[in-house]
């Protein structure tokens, strides 16, 4: 059942922004990512989701694609982020198909509650190298085709890029390590590295036109990272932690992608965008 407009989507958008553009999205069959997809499918752009579920993958391409009538979604299953070559034939596939990569989202992350002692040496590495490897794996593979939307839109240097600019990406991260937060230092440190990666892309392909952000989601109400991770059953109290009083919804983080990809992101470069209703701030306790 497609979800309705209002459920991921705000009004202040506008229909067409992100015509004939393409977003290339991994992780894209997750709660998060598949909002952050969808919403910038409704708004013109054609996508390519990729996952490591076939089955999954290819139902949440055909769901994301009733956004918008006309719209072209991929869903490359059986792609893992840990296969530099399997994301390679990914990003080709996606430009063969739909004639270029303008926006990426890396998304694709593995995580598990468990505290230090309980996690073997594998555990960590799994973590690590589907978050951080991952993430650096898609931006290998599509930076080719970044680069070349960018071009399109090259100016002096001197005035802003004209509208419509691609070249643009976003790590999904976490808030989990800004504090800290029990039972999850594989990932927080996994996260810090993504981090990281955003900032090293930011200042070294800054110059070409690429700008790479990241969007750290805090509790998102309904999604699979709070489905695994929540360390409480009492949702009421978990909320007593944000100073907005509830969990955020996806539409909230399509919000920002739609804000950080469209003509209203284009000097943000190399920053982190906190999207959690301001808990880190308080306790990670909950
Ligand atoms: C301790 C665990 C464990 C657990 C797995 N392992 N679960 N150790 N506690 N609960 C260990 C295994 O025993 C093994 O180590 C190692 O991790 C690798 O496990 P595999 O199952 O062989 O690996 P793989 O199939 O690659 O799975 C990767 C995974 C898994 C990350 C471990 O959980 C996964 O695929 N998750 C699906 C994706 C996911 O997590 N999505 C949610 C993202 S939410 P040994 O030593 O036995 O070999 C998210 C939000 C973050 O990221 C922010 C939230 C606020």
């Amino acid at each position: 059942m497609p979800l309705p407009k209002n459920e991921y989507l705000s009004e202040v958008w506008k229909d067409g922004i992100f015509d004939n553009k393409v977003v290339f999205c991994t992780g894209g069959a997750g709660t998060i990512c598949s909002a952050q997809v969808r919403a910038m499918v409704h708004l013109g752009a054609n996508a390519c989701i990729i996952g490591r579920n076939v089955e999954k993958t290819e139902n949440m391409a055909k769901d994301i694609a009733t956004a918008r009538k006309g719209a072209k979604v991929l869903g490359l299953g059986g792609v893992d982020v840990r296969k530099p070559e399997a994301l390679h034939e990914a990003a080709e596939k996606c430009v063969e198909e739909l004639g270029a990569i303008d926006f990426v989202i890396a998304g694709a992350a593995g995580n598990f509650l468990a505290p230090m002692n309980q996690i073997s040496s594998n555990a960590f590495k799994s973590v690590m190298d589907i978050d951080v490897l991952g993430s650096w794996n898609t931006i290998k593979a599509t930076l080719p085709h970044l680069l070349e939307s960018a071009a399109k839109h090259k100016t002096d240097g001197k005035t802003p890029p004209p509208k419509g600019t691609g070249g643009r990406i976003i790590f999904v991260s976490a808030t989990l390590h800004y504090a800290g937060t029990p039972m999850q230092s594989h990932v927080s440190v996994a996260k810090a590295g993504v981090d990281a990666m955003a900032h090293a892309v930011a200042i070294e392909q800054g110059p070409l036109g690429i700008t790479s952000n990241v969007i750290s989601p805090g509790p998102i109400g309904g999604t699979e990272g709070m489905a695994r991770l929540s360390r409480t059953d009492n949702a009421q109290e978990s909320m007593k932690n944000v100073p907005l009083g509830r969990f955020g919804t996806v539409k909230e983080i399509a919000d920002a992608t739609v804000y950080l990809f469209s003509d209203a992101g284009n000097y943000v470069n190399g920053e982190i965008l906190v999207v959690d209703g301001g808990a880190w701030h308080t306790s990670t306790i909950g």
